[in-house]
């Protein structure tokens, strides 16, 4: 039997980061300390996230020809990125990010070529999924639902961080998904989708930052606290998290042993600047 894979249909963003004393306020003009440019994206930091802790990954997704970076980096992670398709003609997805000095962020992202993915391009990644594997995605591209639709009827199981959490959400087929991954603020929106009667497959991760991860099955409920560290930068650390969970997950992990993993891992991210790169290996987990 061969290994399951998770096919993350995700963003490829290019990250440009401007370190502020503070996340500017409306009206006001802000001198940045200085700006880099990181590669990005929730998928493409979450698709390095589990090939990092381990796992099989083909990324589903759309650069421009701006974007070759991106795709050059996630198979350099060992992640396939045979279904990443490039479009002469659109630019790569883009995210505006300040960084604050205690480490906090505010990201602004364009879809670019992420909003041109089409459920053809799920459909042929797809094709030859071995049994038990994941469709993963996030709401930072286009076809979400159409993915998710996909994945099941080819008996994928489903993972879904719905960030960003606006509307769109809502018009996705929630009652398919299996694994729900998101933040205080994403479950305060969109907290009459998510499932508070679990089946014995599906599971719900909340992430707090500071206050830990909590994990809701039909079995019971499983609380962890965050590590106590020296934040530099918390983008990607929901990545990092999400990443090492589902590897832990489809690696046949406890839920404690991979619940404290994605703590500890989106811990070590947060230590360090940028988004994929500051997304640790197993052997410093
Ligand atoms: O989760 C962090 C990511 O969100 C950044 O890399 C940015 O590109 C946005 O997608």
């Amino acid at each position: 039997m061969s290994t399951p894979v998770i096919y993350n249909l995700g963003s490829l963003n290019l990250d440009r980061v401007f370190r502020v004393p503070h996340i500017a306020s409306p009206g006001e003009t802000l001198a940045a300390s200085s700006l880099t440019t990181y590669p990005g994206g929730k998928g493409a930091n979450q698709s390095v996230a589990l090939a990092r802790a381990g796992a099989r990954v083909v990324h589903i997704g759309r650069i421009g020809a701006d974007g070759q970076m991106l795709r050059e980096r996630l198979a350099a992670e060992g992640v396939d990125v045979r279904h990443i398709v490039e479009l002469p003609d659109t630019p790569t997805g883009q995210a505006i990010i300040q960084v604050d000095n205690e480490g906090q962020n505010s990201i602004v992202i364009l879809a670019g070529a992420n909003g041109e993915i089409t459920p053809a391009d799920v459909e042929a990644a797809l094709a030859d999924a071995p049994a038990g594997s994941w469709l993963l995605t996030q709401n930072e591209t286009s076809s979400v639902g159409e993915a998710m639709q996909l994945a099941k009827q080819r008996g994928l199981k489903i993972a879904f961080n719905p960030a960003p959490a606006d509307e769109r959400v809502r018009s996705y087929p929630a009652e398919l998904v299996d694994l729900w991954c998101l933040n205080e603020t994403e479950h305060g929106r969109l907290h009459d989708l998510v499932p508070r009667k679990l089946s014995a497959d599906q599971e719900v991760l909340l992430t707090r930052g500071a206050g830990g991860a909590a994990l809701w099955r039909a079995d019971g409920e499983l609380h962890l606290p965050a590590e106590q560290v020296e934040v530099v930068d918390t983008t990607a650390a929901g990545d990092t998290f999400l990443g090492y969970y589902l590897a832990g997950l489809v690696a046949g992990l406890s839920a404690e042993e991979r619940l404290a993993r994605a703590i500890r891992a989106a811990a070590i991210c947060v230590t360090r600047p940028g988004a994929m790169d500051s997304i640790p290996g197993t052997s410093e987990v």
